[in-house]
């Protein structure tokens, strides 16, 4: 096991009716920005519960954060805040409500553009307190410092490092009114947060090995029951547990990590808008298949605890293991083909292009470069 040092400072509420905390979460002082989406929280009552719940507490709305929040709408929210002196951040919504308000938070204290805050590679140093209630359970941004931000007029979208919530409301009952397709790719983002950390190499850790394979099992027992009935509570709680304890830094104690897969996905978002968790089902495979020299002993594990695959050849069982994990991202009702979504060579070579002029190389070795992305692709079509 690698040296680390581990801190999570966010506060976990967790369970139904817990939105009606917030009046004693934030202050009374504050004065709130309270951000949202396209407006799914109006349709589902979570607007309701949030407004009661802070109807003594000075607030002010933003709505339009999209999927994948975008710069462009984030300045307007910026200085709407900047206007009003807020001081705390409430993020009532997805993964993409609570990325923005990150970026909000740390907008709010900086003069110059807050896109040199997506793009330097140091993390935010002053930043406005947030809290979050989240509705779809996926990139486990309530309880991470992370944000990805796009950037609409170039195409671009990176990841920066911002602060942690300090609070996080997640009741299970948020989920029931999530759109099916919103479901997969939020299961698929948590089955790949869960691979990036564990499918490097085998004897590291055998505690971050076991926890991993812990929250990847959960995923493929509750995957199918949730497509028959998403209104199960137990069911949708473990989803969203798992989602949170699969990106907040747990399953990542001293261990190597990988997020090429993140990397390749985030540029096909960029280019062609496809839903996060959606681009991690397509090329995933790829990943596993192009570097089956380094990654395989930890596939053969992988294959054996979570898939049962112990028969055969090592070449087959890795084979064997790396179809399962194709089958099970379309058994959620997700397409694992570039050709399935209209994309071709030209999207595979501006992503090489993209990673050779940005100098830039993923994987727990470094080895992911342009070139290597495209073989990933090239797997892919
Ligand atoms: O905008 P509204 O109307 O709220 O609708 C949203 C949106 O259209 C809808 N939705 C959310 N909760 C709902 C609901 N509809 C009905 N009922 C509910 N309870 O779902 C749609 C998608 O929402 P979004 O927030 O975009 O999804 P997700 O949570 O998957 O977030 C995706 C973004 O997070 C980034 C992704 O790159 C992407 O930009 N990620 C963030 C990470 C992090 N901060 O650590 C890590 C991840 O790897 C990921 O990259
Ligand atoms: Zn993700």
């Amino acid at each position: 096991m690698y040296n680390f040092v581990f801190q999570n400072p966010t506060k976990l509420i967790m369970g139904k009716g817990m939105i009606s905390r917030l009046s004693q979460e934030i202050p009374a002082e504050k004065r709130i920005m309270i951000t949202f989406g396209g407006g799914s929280v109006k349709k589902n009552g979570v607007y309701d519960q949030v407004k009661n719940a802070l109807k003594d507490h000075y607030c002010v709305e933003f709505w339009g954060i999209e999927p994948n929040p975008s710069i462009e709408t984030l300045r307007k929210a910026i200085a709407l805040g900047k206007e009003e002196k807020i001081d705390f951040l409430l993020a009532v919504g997805g993964g993409s409500v609570i990325d923005g308000t990150k970026l909000i938070s740390a907008g709010l204290l900086y003069a110059g553009d807050a896109w040199d805050l997506v793009v330097s590679d140091k993390r935010a140093a002053n930043t406005i307190p947030l809290g979050t209630v989240l509705t779809l359970p996926a990139t486990g941004s309530e309880m991470n410092g992370g944000a990805v931000i796009s950037r609409y007029e170039t195409k671009e979208k990176y990841a920066f490092s911002s602060n942690n919530p300090v609070f996080s409301i997640l009741d299970p009952e948020t989920t029931f009114t999530l759109p099916a397709h919103q479901i997969a790719a939020g299961i698929a983002d948590t089955f790949v947060h869960v691979i990036e950390q564990y499918m490097t190499v085998t004897g590291v850790s055998r505690l971050m090995d076991r926890w991993s394979e812990g929250i990847l099992q959960t995923l493929v027992e509750i995957a199918p029951k949730i497509r028959q009935n998403q209104h199960d509570y137990n069911l949708m709680a473990d989803f969203m547990l798992s989602a949170t304890m699969g990106l907040n830094g747990f399953v990542a104690l001293g261990v190597p990590q990988d997020w090429a897969t993140h990397m390749i996905g985030h540029e096909l978002t960029a280019l062609h808008g496809l839903t996060h968790g959606h681009t991690l089902a397509i090329v995933l495979s790829g990943t596993l298949r192009v570097l089956k020299a380094s990654k395989g002993d930890k596939i053969l594990q992988y294959g054996a605890r979570v898939w049962d695959i112990t028969e055969g050849s090592r070449d087959e069982k890795i084979e064997e293991t790396i179809n399962k994990t194709e089958e099970f991202f379309r058994s959620l009702g997700l397409t694992t083909r570039l050709s399935e979504e209209g994309i071709g060579d030209e999207t595979i070579n501006e992503i090489e292009r993209r990673f050779n002029e940005r100098g830039v190389a993923f994987g727990e070795n470094g080895d992911v470069t342009g070139k290597v992305a495209k073989e990933i692709l090239l797997t892919r079509k």
